[in-house]
Formats: C-alpha cells, sequence, structure tokens
C-alpha cells in the first residue's frame, strides 16, 4: 500500500507540471494566461491555436513524456511496483495531475497526451492501435477532440476483448492483466468526460479545426 501511495504521489506531481501554461507566460509574458484563450485548456491542442506549431510540438512532447515518465518508473522499480498494481495506479494519477494541476489551481487540460504516454508503457500494442485510431480520424476530420474521444473509446475497447482473450490465452501477444484493464477503462473515461464540451460543440457544429487560430490580442 505504501508503494502504491508513492508511486500516486510521484505521479500526480510529475503530471502536474503545466507545460502548456508556463509556454504562454515564456511567449507571452507574465500577463499572458492561456487559459484565458481558445478552449482555455493548457493542452498542446490550444497551445497551438493560441502560440503556433513550435510552442505545441514542445509541449505534445512533454506532456506525452509526463506519461511516460512516472509509469515506466512505477514499472521499473520494484519499491513503486506493488504488483503490478504501481504503473496503472501511476497513469491515472499522472493524467489527473495534467488535468488538475496542483502548482495553477487545479484548471489543466483535458489529459489526451499524458494518458497517451502512460499507454504506451502499459500496452504499446493496444497504444498503437489506438494511435492510429485517433490520428486516423484527426487526419479525416481536422477535429483534434474527436480523434481523442474515438480513441479512447477505442482503448476500452481493446482492453476489455484483449483481456477476455488473454485469459483463453496466456501467449497473446498483446495479453492485458486486470491491472492493466483498470488503466485501460478508467484514464479513457476520464478522458471522454474531460470532452464533455468538446462533444457539445461537435454536435452543434462550433467546435474549432485542428490550425484554426485564435486572436490573442488583449
Ligand atoms: O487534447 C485535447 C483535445 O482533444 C481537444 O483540445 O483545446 O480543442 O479542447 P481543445
Amino acid at each position: 500500500i505504501i508503494s502504491v501511495i508513492l508511486s500516486a504521489l510521484i505521479a500526480y506531481l510529475w503530471g502536474s507540471i503545466p507545460t502548456g501554461y508556463w509556454m504562454g507566460k515564456i511567449l507571452r509574458g507574465k500577463d499572458f494566461d492561456i487559459r484565458d484563450h481558445g478552449s482555455k485548456k493548457i493542452g498542446a491542442t490550444n497551445v497551438q491555436r493560441t502560440l503556433g506549431n513550435g510552442p505545441a510540438a514542445i509541449v505534445f512532447l512533454v506532456d506525452l513524456s509526463k506519461g511516460v515518465g512516472p509509469t515506466l518508473l512505477a514499472l521499473l522499480v520494484p519499491a513503486l511496483n506493488a504488483g503490478g498494481w504501481g504503473p496503472p495506479i501511476a497513469g491515472i494519477l499522472a493524467l489527473l495531475g495534467h488535468c488538475y494541476p496542483v502548482f495553477i489551481g487545479f484548471k489543466g487540460g483535458r489529459g489526451v497526451l499524458t494518458g497517451g504516454g502512460a499507454l504506451l508503457v502499459i500496452s504499446p500494442t493496444i497504444f498503437l492501435i489506438c494511435l492510429i485510431v485517433t490520428a486516423g480520424t484527426i487526419i479525416l476530420s481536422r477535429y483534434v477532440s474527436l480523434g481523442s474521444v474515438l480513441g479512447s473509446a477505442c482503448t476500452i475497447i481493446c482492453g476489455i476483448t484483449f483481456l477476455l482473450i488473454s485469459q483463453g490465452n496466456p501467449h497473446f501477444f498483446a495479453h492485458v492483466t486486470i491491472q492493466q484493464l483498470l488503466f485501460l477503462i478508467f484514464s479513457p473515461a476520464l478522458v471522454i468526460i474531460f470532452h464533455a464540451d468538446n462533444i457539445k460543440r461537435l454536435l452543434s457544429g462550433t467546435e474549432r479545426k485542428l490550425g484554426q487560430k485564435v486572436d490573442t490580442t488583449p
């Protein structure tokens, strides 16, 4: 139990690093808060539409690594592994850190990249399948949020299906354990819930497309 708490704490603080928020401060000065612009989130998508491609690429990589780092640590360090429960709990807490960052008043992003980084560590095969679904949707529709929601739904479907296959076939190449399933259901479900306002905009036809810039002049 101590190792689960430790894993969770490290992951939450790591995930809380507000990359997109700091990027706004660095590029536009201390009075600029990215949460006043565009979708009001600190994720790479909103950084792209408010600050441009270069800053978004940096935020993309750092936010992805915020999921990879703590989950990998919990996987590899025996004191944090907790019989396989450490990595999924670290992944979920890193995602929650990104969405509710302790350093900036608990208002962050939607957890797609941080959750995606954790997924890469927990199941590279499911990551690859869901990456294809997400990237394919974004390329075809130009809606990042739609890609994120469908990729999340795909994670849940793959998680449950692969667990069932794994139970009858221990040598299944994309073996899923019950510990991993905790992450594979809980994290994407959170990501979908955090997209509630995007889903409303998608349904009303008012969602912003990728590359649609916003004016940030005061
Ligand atoms: O990663 C979040 C993305 O799916 C949507 O972001 O800023 O358009 O709400 P945003």
